[in-house]
């Protein structure tokens, strides 16, 4: 862990669909007394994205957090994306762990070629080089051919391929179900379990407790 009081971590959010999965991730990361600092990064088509499924537009970046929180977080920071020389750009930076969600087939491209001409892949990058943990929740379907390729590199590089999709055991009622519990499965991925993840006990446990 970094020489902070708690975790550091980068959020990066791109242009595929499940803008609900970054503001969730936002919203616990916040929560959680074991991160202390937050790097917010948006790219473009992510802002487009929180547009269209949220309608939340991001004017002044800087007061995203607030619109999708409904509150202000002295824990984040916003990094613009056009900035490459922001300080997790740089591996001297010790950032504990990196969440792209969602994460784009151009995202996830970009970090399988090592091609990063915006801050969120540079950020991704480095993480890789440096030997930090990195979680891509990618999105789309179906697959083709390349995307497959890709996931297989970025994997085999260190990244760990997280599709942003549901499960069902937990029985959601709601979508909030859903997304709580895959965020919950992203966030356990990088050393932090939250208490609100449903852990499945066996089918004979679950069979028990309908009984009861
Ligand atoms: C409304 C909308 C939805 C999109 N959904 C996806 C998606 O689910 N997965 C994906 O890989 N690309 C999706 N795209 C396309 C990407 O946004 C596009 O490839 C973009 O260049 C990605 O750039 P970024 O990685 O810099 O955000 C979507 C675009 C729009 C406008």
């Amino acid at each position: 862990m970094s020489q902070t009081k708690g975790q550091i971590v980068t959020l990066g959010v791109t242009g595929a669909s499940g803008a609900l999965l970054a503001q969730k991730a936002l919203h616990l990361l916040v929560e959680d007394a074991r991160v202390a600092k937050i790097h917010l990064v948006v790219t473009e088509t992510g802002q487009r994205l929180f547009a269209e499924e949220l309608s939340i537009s991001s004017g002044d970046l800087k007061q995203l957090p607030a619109r999708l929180l409904g509150k202000s977080s002295e824990k984040i920071e916003v990094l613009p994306n056009k900035d490459v020389g922001a300080s997790i750009a740089s591996g001297s930076y010790e950032v504990d762990a990196m969440l792209v969600i969602p994460c784009s087939m151009g995202c996830l491209s970009a970090v399988a070629n090592g091609s990063c001409d915006d801050l969120v892949s540079r950020a991704a990058d480095v993480m890789l080089k440096e030997g930090r943990k990195l979680v891509l929740c990618i999105r789309d379907t179906p697959f083709s051919r390349i995307h497959i390729e890709n996931m297989m590199r970025a994997q085999s590089a260190g990244a760990v391929i997280m599709p942003a999709v549901p499960s069902f055991y937990h029985h959601p009622k709601t979508i909030d179900d859903l997304v709580t519990q895959y965020i919950c499965r992203v966030l356990a991925q990088i050393g932090l379990p939250q208490d609100g993840m449903y852990r499945w006990t066996g089918s004979h446990s679950e069979a028990k407790k309908a009984e009861a």
